[in-house]
């Protein structure tokens, strides 16, 4: 076991009572029944894309943290990049440990937590850097209470920009491969059959680390890709149950109050949604042995 996280906390320091699954009240927990959700981006969130081009909102993190954990529990983030996760779970007294393949992401995360500190937070949030593969090396079997995260995407983000959509222009995006590496092992480099592969073994891994019946929430967009939608959201799903997870909720992020001016794409002829309007957070769980 990696030796910083020999002491990170994982037991509930709430009130709650034992059969609450989180710290939420009954009005909160109502407002989440509502299967769509919406956030807005604060000042602490990174939407730099030179900085990290796939980051989502601290309070996305939040909302996912509050409803499937206790304050004092273990959150667990696999694909960390910037942090957003942490920062969560630091606003949230939650414990937490990212991992993430670059050295320059694992440094930002440092950055933006000791910046982030508040002053009797009373939990501890950790970045280490390393393959995701290798996390059951360092975490204890039923010690985490929630797994949150935003994979990679496939191969799909590397490539050249072509799209001459005015946002781009602007922001000096276009011609750019918007991709984290070009490290083989970074699931960004991958297409979609062998990237599906690694996601499910990189799971099965995790999946003795979280106690029974704690959750496993994934965000991922589908795609467009040479006028095909490459639906990564179904090969997850799949790949997910067959490593022993069970689809417990498929919830839609709305993000059109984040996206930017959209073209006309398509018309008369060639329907298509935009991509960029919706995600999914996929719930899944640990069932009960
Ligand atoms: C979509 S980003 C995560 C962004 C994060 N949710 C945020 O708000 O900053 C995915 C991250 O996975 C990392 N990554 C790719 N392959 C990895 C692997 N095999 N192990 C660990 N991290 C990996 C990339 O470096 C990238 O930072």
């Amino acid at each position: 076991m990696g030796h910083d996280l020999q002491k990170i906390g994982t037991e509930r320091t709430c009130e709650c009572s034992p059969k609450h699954t989180c710290c939420l009240s009954a009005k909160e927990w109502l407002k989440n029944q509502i299967g769509v959700w919406k956030f807005a981006y604060e000042k602490r969130d990174i939407r730099d894309k030179t900085i990290h081009p796939a980051t989502y909102p601290i309070s996305l993190a939040r909302r996912i943290i509050e409803q499937f954990t206790h304050k004092g529990e273990l959150v667990l983030d696999p694909f960390v990049g910037s942090g957003t996760t942490l920062i969560a779970a630091q606003d949230a007294s939650r414990n937490a440990v990212g991992f993430d393949l670059s050295p320059e992401y694992i440094e930002l995360c440092q950055t933006r937590l000791a910046k982030n500190k508040g002053l009797l937070s009373g939990s501890s949030q950790h970045a280490v850097c390393n393959d995701a593969h290798n996390i059951p090396n360092y975490l204890r079997p039923n010690s985490v209470s929630l797994i949150v995260t935003s994979p990679p995407y496939a191969n799909l983000l590397n490539r050249k920009r072509k799209n001459k959509s005015r946002r781009d222009r602007d922001n000096g995006q276009l011609g750019k491969v918007e991709q984290y590496s070009q490290d083989p092992r970074d699931l960004g480099t991958m297409n979609l059959e062998l990237y599906t592969k690694k996601i499910g073994d990189i799971f099965e891994g995790l999946l003795p680390l979280i106690r029974p019946r704690s959750h496993c929430v994934i965000n991922v967009p589908d795609m467009w890709w040479e006028n095909e939608r490459i639906t990564i959201h179904v090969s997850l799903i799949e790949e997910m149950r067959m490593r022993g997870y069970e689809l417990r909720n498929i919830i839609i992020w709305d993000r059109t109050n984040i996206v930017n001016r959209i073209g006309i794409f398509g018309w008369p002829s060639n329907y298509i949604t935009m991509g960029v309007t919706f995600e999914y957070l996929l719930d899944f769980w640990r069932p009960q042995d």
